[in-house]
């Protein structure tokens, strides 16, 4: 279930070349830590709360195992960013980060400029890691402030203050070459002028990049249970595209576009690792519940690990990963694949790489139609969604996939 629309998922931005366009053979690792302090209501990622505590050395040493089956499985790799994404992985020691990042560039070569980004949340206890994050080679943070105001942050569930998460900014800011941060958008009684107000503020703290979210509603969650017994009211469909209208424009005016459909940079700071998802290159997934691509024989293959830390961390023990899942993806799954994900960048998807994968190159006439009724643009190789194609994406892509 979902409140999501079409405003959410597909940009208006027209399409713009994203700079520097690193190519293809961009390969990138990606690092989950499952554990949180407490279970936000609204989010159904793969998080994990233990009051108990957990045995980080043990884990530790599963991760360096699962890192070395990865590097065996994609060897010789040019290791171009690392994402350690949660879950909470402000939560893990400095050294913890330290060692898994020595162990990547033992395993594979990292590059010198490797964009390498942590996930944090922005409570005190976390932001006192960020100088051992620095120092262990984390270049790019990503915080988690997803409100302004405490009366939302508490609606939300978080366990942070406003003034807390500008002052975990403002440190982070110090100590990082790069940062982002994350706002939920469309939250119970959010009005245009508050979002506005809000977002004012946040582009006058923004450093190079920012992640706009709206809220959706994710099954299995509390919002979910709320939302059907009618005690949750998120903004209408019309009220949601709205606000996301409102956030192209602000960001647009502050110089902060966006390149993709939730993500806005200043030209050139565009996470590095995300376009690679979105490109359809290669990426390693380590940790319980992360997922990988990667290309072996001229086949994609599709993996993904067991979710449960515990399972995760008892099956690494035993067997050295914890693959759950090793699918290879037919030409048509991997083309379709990259078109879904293309679709969602500005810069839209390269048609000669398309056709390289293996799918169909939409047919000619149909994307004549299609540019002539305003849905999609074509310059040269590359295809992209206009501001009116993404309110039908979905029929639109079913279209071009056709
Ligand atoms: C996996 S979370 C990890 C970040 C970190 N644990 C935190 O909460 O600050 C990444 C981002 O996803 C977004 N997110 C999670 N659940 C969401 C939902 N149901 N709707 C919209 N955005 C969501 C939040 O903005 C969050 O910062
Ligand atoms: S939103 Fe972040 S802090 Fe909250 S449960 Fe999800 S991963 Fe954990």
């Amino acid at each position: 279930m979902s409140t999501i629309d079409l405003a959410h998922r597909w940009p208006r931005a027209p399409v713009r070349a994203l700079s520097p366009a690193r190519g293809d053979e961009d390969f990138g690792v990606y690092v989950h830590w499952p554990f949180c302090l407490a279970k936000c209501p609204y989010c159904d990622f793969n998080s994990h709360v233990r009051h108990g505590g957990i045995d980080e050395t043990r884990f530790l040493a599963a991760y360096l195992a699962e890192l070395a089956h990865f590097a065996a499985l994609a060897p010789g790799r040019r290791v171009s960013s690392v994402f350690f994404g949660g879950g909470t992985p402000s939560l893990m020691r400095p050294s913890t980060v330290a060692a898994i990042l020595e162990a990547i560039a033992q395993v594979w070569r990292l590059e010198p400029d490797a964009e390498i980004t942590l996930e944090a949340n922005p409570t005190s206890v976390e932001a006192e890691h960020f100088a051992g994050y620095r120092a262990a080679g984390v270049n790019r943070l990503s915080l988690g402030i997803q409100a302004l105001d405490d009366a939302s942050l508490k609606a939300l569930g978080r366990q942070h203050s406003a003034e807390e998460a500008l002052a975990a900014l403002l440190l982070a800011k110090r100590h990082f070459g790069r940062v982002s941060f994350d706002l939920i958008y469309a939250r119970e009684g959010q009005t245009a002028r508050q979002w506005r107000d809000e977002l004012g503020i946040a582009l006058g703290h923004a450093a190079d990049h920012l992640s706009l979210y709206q809220l959706t509603i994710e099954d299995g969650t509390p919002f979910a249970a709320r939302y059907r017994a009618g005690t949750l009211r998120t903004p209408s469909g019309t009220e949601a595209r709205a606000l996301y209208a409102l956030a192209q424009e602000l960001c647009e005016a502050a110089g902060l576009p966006a390149y993709e459909v939730s993500n806005h940079a200043r030209p050139g700071s565009e996470s590095r690792h995300n376009l690679l998802y979105w490109r359809g290159c290669d990426y390693a997934g380590i940790g319980p519940g992360a997922h990988a691509r990667i290309q072996t024989d001229g086949a994609k293959r599709a993996l993904a690990t067991i979710k449960l830390p515990e399972d995760w961390l008892g099956e690494v023990e035993a067997s050295g990963h914890g693959i759950a899942s090793d699918m290879i993806l037919s030409a048509e799954e991997a083309a379709d694949e990259y078109l879904l994900m293309g679709l969602r960048l500005s810069e839209g998807i390269d048609l000669a790489r398309l056709s390289a994968i293996g799918g169909r190159v939409p047919n000619e006439a149909r994307v004549a139609a299609l540019v002539q009724e305003g849905l999609v643009t074509q310059t040269d190789d590359r295809l992209a969604v206009t501001a009116e194609g993404r309110l039908v994406l979905d029929w639109l892509i079913a279209e071009l996939a056709a």
